[in-house]
């Protein structure tokens, strides 16, 4: 199975499906690296396992006035040629209209730090945490959805809940939220592949 993996940042979950394919436990090959942003790490971590990639910013669209279906239309021209079985979005910062979704259809995949129908958005780490410090919540969790244009909203492949302790700072959820992103993210790629 060929995977495009789309970041903007570290690139930890990146490199949790570059090791499971480094460590054959997934029968998958990671054939593009891309980002929106240049100082993303994640294009670093491509680099190091010799994984292609391609820096494609919003900013020279917005720049013209062009609209952001143009970028998403260039976009998804520049990655078919790849002719990716699957796309993973994996903290990518850039919601993706259908004009990009209806090129790949049932072949783009999110990784999103909150329960299913909980705290869309890019804050849900923050927004998990506030809300159980106001005992609205009694933990966090993850998952990896199929896109649809609305927001992290769509069919659920993997979830996991994310505990929160009494004395945890956001960093201590965090961390545990990444470990747990890492396994949940590597588990959804296979469960798509044994489809
Ligand atoms: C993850 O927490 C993901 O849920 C969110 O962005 C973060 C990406 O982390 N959308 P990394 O770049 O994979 O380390």
């Amino acid at each position: 199975m060929r995977l495009i993996v789309m970041i903007s940042g570290s690139g930890s979950n990146l490199q949790a499906i570059l090791d499971a394919v480094q460590a054959g436990e997934l029968a998958a090959e990671v054939a593009l690296v891309v980002s929106n942003r240049a100082s993303a790490y994640g294009l670093e971590r491509a680099h190091k396992a010799g994984v292609p990639t391609l820096y494609f910013p919003l900013k020279p669209y917005k720049d013209r006035g062009a609209d952001r279906t143009e970028y998403d239309a260039d976009l998804a021209a520049k990655l078919s040629p790849y002719q990716p079985d699957l796309i993973v979005l994996a903290g990518w910062m850039h919601v993706l209209s259908p004009v990009f979704l209806d090129q790949f259809p049932r072949q783009v995949i999110n990784l999103h730090p909150a329960l299913p129908g909980m705290f869309p958005g890019t804050e849900g780490i923050h927004e998990s945490y506030e809300a159980y410090q106001r005992g609205e919540v009694e933990h966090g969790g993850c998952m990896v959805h199929y896109v649809i244009p609305e927001i992290d909203a769509g069919e659920v492949i993997q979830q996991a809940v994310v505990p929160i302790h009494p004395g945890d700072t956001v960093d201590d959820f965090e961390t545990r939220m990444h470990q747990t992103e890492h396994k949940i993210i590597v588990a959804a790629i296979r469960t798509v592949i044994d489809k």
